[in-house]
């Protein structure tokens, strides 16, 4: 039997609002992204990962999700979705969807009927509707975005949403919640869906109820497995299929639960993600992935962004390369050039790891964070509910650079969040026939990877200090040097390296593979 296809897969996030605009109204949508898929086949992925495109008020970016059976109408239709679903599978490409099981948005049916039933109904339960203590919300709890965790209704019942107010959080206590993710599961897979991403899967068990007795009340309950369970029954009726969650937990002992063959596929690696570009640190995170996921047969993912986090051109450039989602660092010092050499060298290393790798839009074309957003401009609901301190992560959700020498580079339309005049030399266009490219760089590597790797087993290889050095199978060797020194080059023919190889020797922050 061939090997399950998103065992070694490279995905390919697509954020579709910032993706590509067909109808030139400055967001992203389904006809943008239909027209760019020669791109995509191109660049040499073998699957997408969308965003959500369910309809939606946009109060968290899509994250909140008024009808889990439908397509935005900013986006396109169902129709286009389903045709969009076929034209990539022609094109070699596979999609994932994500599905946001832990809230809803305040403008769906259900949440609609559960406030006009009002209290006890049970349409409330699906939810969670509790009286108030007093006049106070029915717990202390904080959302994960600032601000309490409750809202007043005006009948007096607080709802609770561990995100913002428009993200009322289901109860997955309640048969009718777990029928209907059943059924969303199945209208997707039904439409040639390959897969499913959980949005925050660790969070959807909780009990506001409960005395505080220490232990984390929402994050990582034991009762989420079960929901998982289910999930992966009906995946399975569906060959081929598979899921992967959001699962932010630093415990590996947790995390692996996740993991368990009635479970989840896969899940994202958040450790390599935080992790800084630092030696010691990233040979402890790898060898404790492989670690964790060796005796589960799961393959490991790597991932150095997303939409939620720091472009890590910028990031690497910093004092501080590692990420902390509570503290994004925001305008701390950046070294461009350092933090550009640093994401290539980290992509080869992320690239030459067993299992799958994850590449989030604009990553590719080694797009900076943008920082200097104007405030009045800011979307996502962090920055507000932080009451200003959290700038949040618009700045690596702006719409992507095509071509042209000014905005919107060829994105269409006024861009919803507006472009740096410098990423005229970041454009698809501008990096194409430049060798020595960021985007020329994934695409060889990418190439390689599909040649030469996948989920076989990897194993270090003597080195010094400073030095990540490993081979694969498939006899390729990939060695990442992280100190001050050049070091020699392993043996054999070199494949690729993430910069120039001056005196034969590797400089400080380079990659290179070799065979
Ligand atoms: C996940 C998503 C993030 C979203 C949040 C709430 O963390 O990645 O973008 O805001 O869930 O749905």
């Amino acid at each position: 039997m061939p090997e399950a296809w998103w065992r070694g897969a490279a995905i390919y996030q697509v954020y579709p609002r910032s993706f590509a605009d067909g109808n030139g109204d400055g967001v992203g949508d389904l006809a943008g992204l239909r027209d760019r898929l020669p791109y995509l086949a191109g660049l040499g992925v073998d699957a997408l990962w969308l965003n959500p495109w369910y309809p939606s008020p946009m109060a968290d970016g899509g994250y909140d999700v008024a009808d889990y059976r439908d397509v935005e109408a900013v986006f396109g239709t169902l129709a286009e979705a389903e045709a969009f679903i076929g034209e990539a599978h022609a094109a070699g490409l596979r999609i994932i969807l994500d599905v946001v099981p832990n809230h809803a948005s305040d403008r769906s049916d259900w949440f609609r009927e559960a406030l006009a039933a009002g209290p006890g109904s049970p349409e409330r339960e699906r939810f969670w509707f509790r009286p108030g203590r007093g006049d106070g919300p029915p717990n202390d709890w904080q959302s994960i975005f600032g601000g309490p965790a409750w809202t007043r209704v005006p009948d007096g019942e607080w709802y609770l949403h561990l995100f913002a107010p428009e993200q009322p959080d289901f109860n997955w206590n309640s048969p009718d919640v777990v029928r209907e993710f059943h059924d969303v599961l199945r209208f997707w897979y039904d439409r040639g869906v390959d897969g499913i991403r959980i949005d925050s899967a660790a969070l959807l068990v909780k009990d506001p109820d409960a005395e505080p007795d220490g232990s984390d009340p929402y994050t990582d309950r034991d009762g989420v497995h079960d929901i998982y369970r289910g999930w992966r029954k009906v995946t399975d009726e569906y060959p081929g299929r598979m899921l992967v969650g959001e699962v932010w937990l630093p415990d590996q002992e947790r995390f692996a639960r996740y993991l368990r063959p009635d479970e989840m596929h896969t899940a994202f690696n958040f450790d390599f993600l935080n992790c800084a570009f630092e030696p010691h640190a990233l040979r402890k995170v790898i060898d404790t992935t492989l670690a964790t996921h060796a005796p589960l047969g799961a393959p490991p993912t790597w991932v150095l962004a997303n939409h939620d986090v720091v472009r890590p051109v910028t990031r690497y450039g910093r004092a501080d390369t590692s990420f902390d989602l509570q503290d994004r660092r925001h305008g701390a010092p950046t070294d461009r050039a350092l933090g550009v050499r640093r994401a290539r060298a980290a992509a080869l290393l992320a690239m030459a790891l067993p299992g799958a790798v994850y590449i989030y839009q604009g990553e590719e074309l080694g797009l900076p964070e943008v920082e200097d957003l104007p405030d009045e401009l800011r979307q996502d609901p962090i920055w507000h509910r932080s009451g200003h301190t959290d700038p949040g992560r618009d700045g690596c959700r702006v719409p992507l650079p095509w071509a042209g020498d000014r905005p919107p580079f060829g994105f269409g339309g006024d861009p919803w969040l507006p472009q740096p005049a410098d990423w005229k030399d970041l454009t698809v266009e501008a990096q194409e026939p430049d060798p020595g490219s960021m985007l020329n760089l994934y695409r060889a590597a990418l190439a390689a990877r599909r040649e030469h790797l996948g989920d076989g087993a990897m194993t270090w290889l003597p080195s010094e200090e400073n030095v990540l050095a490993f081979t694969r199978d498939s006899g390729l060797t990939c060695v990442v040097n992280l100190g001050p020194a050049p070091v020699p080059l392993p043996s054999g023919d070199v494949l690729l390296a993430s910069g120039p190889l001056p005196d034969g020797l590797l400089p400080p922050d380079t990659a290179v593979w070799t065979r």
